[in-house]
C-alpha cells in the first residue's frame, strides 16, 4: 500500500486513515463511531448532550465492538445567566397559534460546557482523543484533560484562534471553513466566517502543528484538495449524515443529494450554525436579534419543533448541513470511510 505523504496526524493519533468522523450532537452516536474506528478513521462520540454516565455507557459499548483511536467530544460555551426571552417569544407568538401548541415553562433542560463532572469521567475513561468546540475549558481543566495523556484537538475558525489553541497547548487544530455543517466554533470576540482554502494555508503557515480541514469535505477529490492545501487530516460531518449509522431523521436525510441550500442561522440555538433552511428561517430570515444567546433560543423552540417532528416535519429542527450537501449519498460509513481513504491518497500520489 502507499504510504501517506504527511504522517503527523497518523503519528500523533494512530489512526490508519488521516480521517476524523466529525461528532454531531444528536445526529451521530456509538454505531457512527464504532463504524469509524473499523475502516480505520479517529471515530467520535459527540458529547455535548450527555451526562457523565451516558457518556461512560457509550464508550462501553463503542469498546465492545472496536478498538482504535476514540474521541470524545465537548463544548466549551460560557454559560451566562439565562437572558430576557420576551422578544424572542414575542417574534414566537404567530408560530404557537399557528401550529396549536403552548409556550414551554419551567426549568429547561440546557446543554451544559465540559465542567469538572465531566472532566472526572474523562480521567476515569482515558480516550485516546479529546476534542473541543468553541474553545477550551479553563486552565485546570484543560491541564487535567491534558494529564490524561488523551491528544487535544479543537476548532478553529480563524488563524487568531488556531494560534491561540497552540499557545495553550493543543495537540491539533481543526480549520473550520464556513463551508462546515453545524455550529461555527468560533470563539475570540466574533464570528468572522473563513472559507477552507484560505484558513487552511493560514494556519499551515502560522502554527507548527497539524492542520484537520473540515468544512464542505464530502468525496476523494474535496479530501486531496485539503491535503494539497496542507492540511494533514480531514473531519467529516455532513457526508456522514446519510449512513445506516446515522441518527438524523428521514426529514434530514431526503434534503441531502439535492439542492436544498444551506445557511448559517442563529435561530435555533442563538449561535451561528449552518443547516438548511427550514420553514422558521424562511418566515425570520436566519439571523434574528430576538434570538436568545446559545443555548438558550431551543427553549421556546422546544415545543414547536418537537410538534413538527412528530407529523414528519423540519420546520424548527436544526438540520445542520454544510455546502458540500448535495454531494451526499445514502452509503455505510465503513464502506464510504474507506472508499474516501483510497480514492484520495491514490489522487494525491498519482497512484491510480
Ligand atoms: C449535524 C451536525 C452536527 C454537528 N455537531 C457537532 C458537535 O456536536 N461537535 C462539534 O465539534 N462539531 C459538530 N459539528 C461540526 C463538525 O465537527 C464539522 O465541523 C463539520 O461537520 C464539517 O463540515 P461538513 O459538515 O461540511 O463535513 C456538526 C456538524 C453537523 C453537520
Amino acid at each position: 500500500v502507499t504510504a501517506w505523504p504527511d504522517r503527523r496526524f497518523l503519528e500523533l493519533t494512530g489512526a490508519r486513515l488521516p480521517i476524523v468522523q466529525a461528532p454531531m450532537a444528536g445526529s451521530s452516536g456509538v454505531r457512527m463511531a464504532i463504524a469509524a474506528l473499523q475502516a480505520g478513521a479517529v471515530g467520535s462520540l459527540p458529547c455535548a448532550l450527555l451526562s457523565p454516565d451516558q457518556v461512560a455507557t457509550q464508550v462501553a459499548e463503542v469498546r465492545r465492538d472496536a478498538a482504535g483511536p476514540l474521541n470524545l467530544n465537548f463544548f466549551c460555551h460560557e454559560l451566562g445567566v439565562a437572558p430576557d426571552e420576551r422578544a424572542w417569544r414575542a417574534l414566537l407568538a404567530p408560530f404557537y397559534a399557528a401550529e396549536g401548541v403552548a409556550a414551554p415553562s419551567g426549568a429547561p433542560v440546557l446543554r451544559l460546557p465540559f465542567d469538572a463532572a465531566m472532566c472526572d469521567m474523562v480521567e476515569a475513561l482515558r480516550p485516546e482523543i479529546v476534542s473541543f468546540h468553541f474553545g477550551l475549558p479553563e486552565s485546570t481543566l484543560f491541564a487535567r484533560v491534558k494529564a490524561t495523556g488523551a491528544r487535544i484537538l479543537a476548532s478553529a475558525t480563524i488563524v487568531a484562534e488556531a494560534r491561540w489553541l497552540a499557545e495553550r497547548g493543543v495537540d491539533a487544530i481543526i480549520a473550520q471553513g464556513f463551508e462546515a455543517g453545524g455550529h461555527a466554533g468560533w470563539f475570540l470576540d466574533r464570528h468572522r466566517p473563513v472559507g477552507l482554502a484560505s484558513l487552511v494555508r493560514g494556519m499551515v503557515a502560522t502554527v507548527d502543528l497539524p492542520v484537520i480541514a473540515a468544512g464542505g469535505i464530502a468525496d476523494a477529490k474535496g479530501m486531496a484538495g485539503a491535503l494539497t492545501l496542507g492540511a494533514s487530516a480531514v473531519q467529516i460531518g455532513t457526508a456522514y449524515l446519510n449512513t445506516p449509522e446515522s441518527l438524523a431523521p428521514p426529514a434530514h436525510r431526503a434534503l441531502l443529494g439535492t439542492d436544498a441550500e444551506t445557511v448559517f442561522t442563529n435561530l435555533l440555538s442563538g449561535r451561528a450554525a449552518r443547516g438548511f433552511v427550514n420553514h422558521l428561517m424562511a418566515e425570520l430570515g436566519a439571523m434574528r436579534a430576538e434570538a436568545p444567546v446559545f443555548p438558550y433560543s431551543s427553549i421556546a423552540l422546544a415545543p414547536l419543533r418537537a410538534h413538527a417532528e412528530a407529523d414528519g416535519r423540519g420546520d424548527y429542527s436544526p438540520f445542520w448541513a454544510g455546502q458540500s450537501a448535495a454531494l451526499v449519498r445514502p452509503q455505510p460509513a465503513h464502506d464510504f470511510t474507506e472508499r474516501l481513504a483510497r480514492d484520495a491518497l491514490a489522487l494525491i500520489t498519482g497512484d491510480f
